[in-house]
């Protein structure tokens, strides 16, 4: 069986809790040749750790000097996405990018255009796509259980979960917890609706508790790279949205980092036939005698990152379209972009 020969940039939490571990149970699979980090000491750590041979400050160093390399793991802060994944695609390699695709839009769009015109393929790792309710959800819905899904309610809600650094830079992160988790909540269910074309947005963000907390700032995971406490706090700390679709269909939308409610990680769709709720996934539907019913279906769960990590090198294998493209992720960046225009003019705006 064929090894890819992957390169990780970007040596900090989400590599060390979900890729480098996966990596490591996907040795048949895939070798680590190298790493990057601009914190250089990371990217040592990190090779040290996992025992991979070289380690480099820049992607443009790493693509320098490991010519054999065939696949950019992108896990870098939010806006070097493009930079790296431009300059992967350029040199010819397939690339698997952490969320949000971009810090914005323009962003989006130029990481799509050098991926269209190398001829690589690209996955946007959106892992919540790739729970296994999620997967039995499609299967149900492709078997036309849920007939036509015309609405959806979703939200990802923190209570007190600013996370530390630049999270909330914009510069760097583009966004609050729009881009940061409510991505995975929009994402996950425009894709389980069945991927509808976005007509208009129309959204309030706001920035009113911040990091206010009582409890120290969020963390999550071990092994979380050192996130120094910028002074910078410039992004919203929650958003309320609504989206129109094609055919009269919509999406009502909540994420937020601090609000003084109860945490909430949701995705709701209705059908004509049928709707569905998750954890436990929950089919409400009608028998043939009208009566109501509420179908609970057992799915064991999986680990969603290995999962969507082990679907990449499957669709590099069997030359196949990732389940999360880069035309889908350009769908989401421009709702998400949406979002912010929406709140800024405090008025209904056209997504093209
Ligand atoms: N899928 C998920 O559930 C999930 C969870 C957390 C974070 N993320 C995403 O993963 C990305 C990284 O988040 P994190 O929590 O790991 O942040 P982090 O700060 O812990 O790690 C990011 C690392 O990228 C490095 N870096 C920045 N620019 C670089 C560049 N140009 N070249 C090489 N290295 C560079 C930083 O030095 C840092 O070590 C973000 O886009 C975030 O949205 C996804």
């Amino acid at each position: 069986m064929k090894k890819w020969k992957v390169a990780v940039v970007g040596c900090g939490s989400i590599a060390g809790y979900a890729h480098f571990p996966s990596y490591e149970r996907m040795k048949d699979k895939v070798e680590l040749v190298a790493v990057a980090d601009i914190v250089i000491e990371r990217a040592k750590n990190a090779a040290e750790k996992y025992g991979i041979p070289h380690y480099y400050a820049s992607v443009e160093e790493l693509l320098a000097n490991e010519p054999e390399v065939e696949v950019i793991d992108c896990c870098t802060w939010t806006a070097a996405h493009a930079p790296v994944t431009i300059a992967a695609a350029n040199a010819g390699k397939h690339v698997l990018c952490e969320k949000p695709l971009a810090a914005n839009l323009e962003q989006g769009k130029a990481m799509a255009d050098a991926v269209k015109k190398a001829g690589v393929t690209f996955m946007l790792a959106v892992c919540t796509r790739y729970g296994a309710e999620q997967q039995k959800f499609i299967e149900l819905r492709d078997a036309g259980v849920f007939g036509d899904i015309y609405l959806a309610k979703t939200a990802y809600v923190r209570r007190r979960g600013v996370p530390g650094g630049w999270f909330t830079n914009k510069e760097i992160a583009g966004g609050g917890p729009v881009l940061d988790i409510g991505v995975h909540a929009i994402d996950r269910t425009w894709y389980l609706m069945g991927k509808p074309k976005p007509v208009s947005v129309s959204a309030e963000t706001s920035y009113r508790i911040g990091r206010n907390n009582s409890e120290a700032s969020f963390t999550w995971g071990e092994g979380l790279a050192d996130r120094p406490e910028p002074p910078i706090f410039n992004v919203e700390d929650s958003a309320a949205v609504f989206f129109r679709f094609e055919d009269g269909k919509a999406m009502i939308a909540e994420a937020s980092w601090t609000i003084n409610g109860a945490e909430e990680f949701y995705s709701k769709l209705y059908g004509t036939k049928a709707g569905c709720s998750f954890d436990p996934l929950t089919v409400y539907g009608v028998d043939e005698n009208g009566k109501l019913t509420n179908e609970k279906i057992e799915v064991k769960g999986n680990d969603f990152y290995e999962e969507e990590i082990r679907h990449f090198f499957s669709c590099l294998d069997e030359g196949k379209t990732p389940i999360s493209p880069i035309e889908d992720a350009l769908v989401v960046q421009k709702m998400l972009d949406g979002i912010y225009a929406s709140a800024e003019c405090h008025a209904e705006i056209k997504i093209d």
